[in-house]
């Protein structure tokens, strides 16, 4: 693993719009609001440490332009140094209080401990985890060859499970903390066109529910993510990929969501009810259906 550190406080920028647009002394005094007189403080955020686990993933990359905007600290994991500078260097611009950055291949499992202690330290403590890893894997290939299955399912599975077995006891150590899997619609149903990519998500989907069925009750909270398609580098080469969901609209709703903390999320929200019917179709018809 090499680690290149890269924290730079930044000066968070003030935004004065919140002044009244008319002088209020020109108004009758009866007009005045107790509003205007002791206006509300702009809703303050308070700054999150969050590590992101896959950053140069489209998805986490387009969170991470919101998260940087608001004045959070990043720690920020991915495998290609160069792209994984491109995306600290935009978290700077944009006014995240902290970036750091390591460069790791999380396939491998030994690093994991290391990595993530290294983590905690470096921001202090940790708020929000998000796991963005993944790949797609060629169905056809994986068919074919065992070895293609198996690696799909080693990023997509073991290497979560690793990732989050640390970082799950960490935080229910502490009661506190959320962790934020991206997993997939794709693992609610097996299909024939992609069922090893689904099922590396139909065992996240299980493995991140029971995970937030033990550490909930410790202060934890552990949310199931599940985008529909968005279009990324992931599904580039997808046929009608231009109807997908755009990144920035499912990052919007991904802040939102970890915000709050909802234990399941559907992103864009159609997907709980394309799925809710997808799952009620019956077997005898479905393994007829070309999906
Ligand atoms: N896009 C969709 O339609 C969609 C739908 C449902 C769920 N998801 C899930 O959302 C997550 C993010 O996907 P995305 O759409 O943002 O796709 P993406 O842009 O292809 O991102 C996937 C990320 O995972 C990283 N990664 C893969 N293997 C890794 C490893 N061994 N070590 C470190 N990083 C690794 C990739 O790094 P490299 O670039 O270096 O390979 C890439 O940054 C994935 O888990 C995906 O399964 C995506």
């Amino acid at each position: 693993m090499s680690t290149e550190l890269n924290g730079e406080a930044k000066a968070a920028t003030k935004n004065s719009d919140s002044a009244p647009k008319t002088n209020p002394i020109e108004r009758p005094l009866a007009l005045r609001s107790v509003r205007e007189e002791h206006p509300p403080k702009a809703e303050e955020h308070t700054p999150q440490r969050i590590l992101v686990l896959g950053a140069t993933s489209g998805i986490a990359e387009a969170c991470l332009r919101l998260w940087a905007a608001r004045g959070d600290s990043l720690y920020l994991v991915a495998r290609s140094e160069d792209r994984l500078n491109v995306v600290a260097a935009d978290a700077n611009v944009r006014g995240a209080a902290l970036v750091e950055t390591a460069v790791a291949n999380l396939d491998d499992l030994e690093q994991h401990p290391e990595l993530l202690a290294h983590a905690v330290n470096a921001l202090g403590g940790l708020d929000i985890a998000f796991l963005a890893l993944g790949v797609l894997g060629d169905q056809t290939d994986a068919e074919r060859r065992v070895e293609a299955a198996t690696q799909v399912l080693h990023t997509n599975f073991t290497a979560p499970v690793s990732l989050l077995t640390w970082l799950a006891n960490y935080m229910s150590q502490r009661h506190t903390g959320t962790l934020a899997v991206l997993s997939s619609v794709a693992g609610d149903r097996g299909r024939r066109s992609n069922y090893v990519y689904g099922s590396s998500k139909a065992g996240l989907t299980t493995f991140v529910d029971g995970l937030r069925n033990r550490i909930d009750r410790d202060g934890v909270r552990v949310m199931t993510i599940k985008p529909g398609p968005v279009r990324t580098a992931m599904t580039e080469n997808m046929k009608g990929n231009a109807k997908f969901a755009d990144v920035n609209d499912v990052a919007a709703a991904l802040v939102k969501a970890i915000d709050r903390g909802t234990d399941v999320v559907y992103v864009p929200g159609i997907w709980r009810i394309i799925m809710g019917v997808i799952r009620a179709i019956p077997e005898s018809i479905f393994k007829k259906l070309n999906l």
